[in-house]
């Protein structure tokens, strides 16, 4: 058996307020266990977003009543709440920015907002960007201009890890994530996962992107999930809306890797646990750790995952390693596929 830290999960969507017959704050938090983290950072693309001290507020509190695992929360950057965000940012691990069309209605498209919105938030907390392409040059450099710490989320293209690089280079005080989605997929599984199901944004990329994204590892600070569940009913539509659930299966994809020979244990620990808490201002849990069963093979089964949207990108997939045992601040919460935390045993770690 190895022992793990409780990982930090730095990108999740988990659907509270607005959309919980996706996710909930209880549903994702036990998705979140049985993938052997033991914290989530919930993304503010909700309905209504949380852009407004009650909206997030009511947040708070739903997740203190629900969650199983302990969380945090990023405000999110409206063209509503310019002035105010700043009032906000103790409260929150960070603010999120949306440049790019993605799921919801939570963008900034006004050089103006973003700029006013980065000017004012305080140094010390991260600005967390979706922004893809031409925007992660654009929040590179208000980011620099201002001394501001961002952190780039779900990097998925060779020349966005290349500029990245760069700005590290630079000095700019700058960080990232990539998703195992973007690491383990590419645009050729598309036919395989189906249509509906393969949209996620940043979309899935080419092999050259993937394969840079390995080749660069060095500069990926953080694995992130972005756990972002539809059901199945909603990624067959028409309309399918964009995003992947992916808490349960991060660990067993990337341990896979150390098994390879890409990775290393500590490079894993590094990204899944030192690196979100340090960038994120997340409080330790004391007497934290998860078991982990180098060598138990499992099959990813959507029917079998806590969360509620019971589907993988990865369905049928063979993984090795397996989470046993999770305790968390000195309670056992799960062992073995059983969730044994109370609703509400999750604290806010901000
Ligand atoms: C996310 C969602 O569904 O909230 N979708 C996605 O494809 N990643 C939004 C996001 O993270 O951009
Ligand atoms: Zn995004
Ligand atoms: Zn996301
Ligand atoms: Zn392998």
């Amino acid at each position: 058996m190895l022992e793990l830290p409780g990982l930090i999960d730095p990108h999740v969507h988990l659907r509270e307020p607005g959309a919980t017959h996706k996710e909930d704050f209880g549903s994702g938090t036990a998705a979140a266990l049985a993938g052997g983290f033991t914290a989530v950072l919930a993304m503010p693309n909700t309905d209504p977003p949380l852009t407004t001290q009650d909206s997030l507020d009511a947040a708070i509190t739903l997740a203190s009543r629900k969650a199983v695992c302990d969380f945090a929360i990023f405000l999110g950057a409206g063209e509503d709440n310019i002035q105010s965000a700043t009032d906000l940012a103790q409260r929150v691990c960070g603010m999120k920015m949306y440049l790019d069309q993605t799921y919801g209605p939570l963008r900034l498209q006004q050089l103006g907002s973003i700029a006013d919105h980065v000017q004012r938030w305080p140094k010390d907390n991260p600005i967390a960007a979706h922004s893809e392409g031409m925007s992660l040059a654009a929040i590179l450099l208000i980011g620099a201009l201002y001394d501001k710490h961002v952190h780039i989320c779900h990097v998925s293209l060779r020349e966005e890890i290349l500029l990245i690089k760069a700005a590290k280079e630079k000095g700019y005080r700058v960080t990232c994530e990539v998703t195992p989605h973007h690491l383990f997929l590419t645009e050729d599984d598309q036919p395989h996962i189906g249509e509906g199901r393969a949209e996620v944004r940043p979309r899935l990329a080419a092999k050259k992107d993937r394969d840079a994204l390995w080749e660069n590892l060095e500069v990926i600070d953080c694995f992130a999930s972005d756990h972002a569940p539809h059901t199945l009913d909603e990624k067959d539509s028409k309309n399918p809306p964009p995003g992947f659930p992916g808490l349960e299966t991060a660990l067993a994809l990337l341990f896979g890797a150390v098994n390879d020979g890409r990775l290393t244990m500590d490079g894993l620990i590094a990204r899944m646990y030192t690196n979100p808490q340090r960038i994120f201002g997340i409080r330790n849990q004391e007497q934290t750790r998860v078991e982990f069963d180098p060598d138990v093979r499992w099959e990813v089964k959507g029917a079998d995952l806590q969360s509620r949207c019971k589907w993988s990108p990865f369905e049928g997939f063979n993984l090795k390693g397996k989470v046993r045992r999770v305790t968390l601040r000195g309670r056992l919460v799960f062992e073995d596929g059983v969730i044994l935390a109370p609703a509400g045993f999750g604290v806010n770690l901000v």
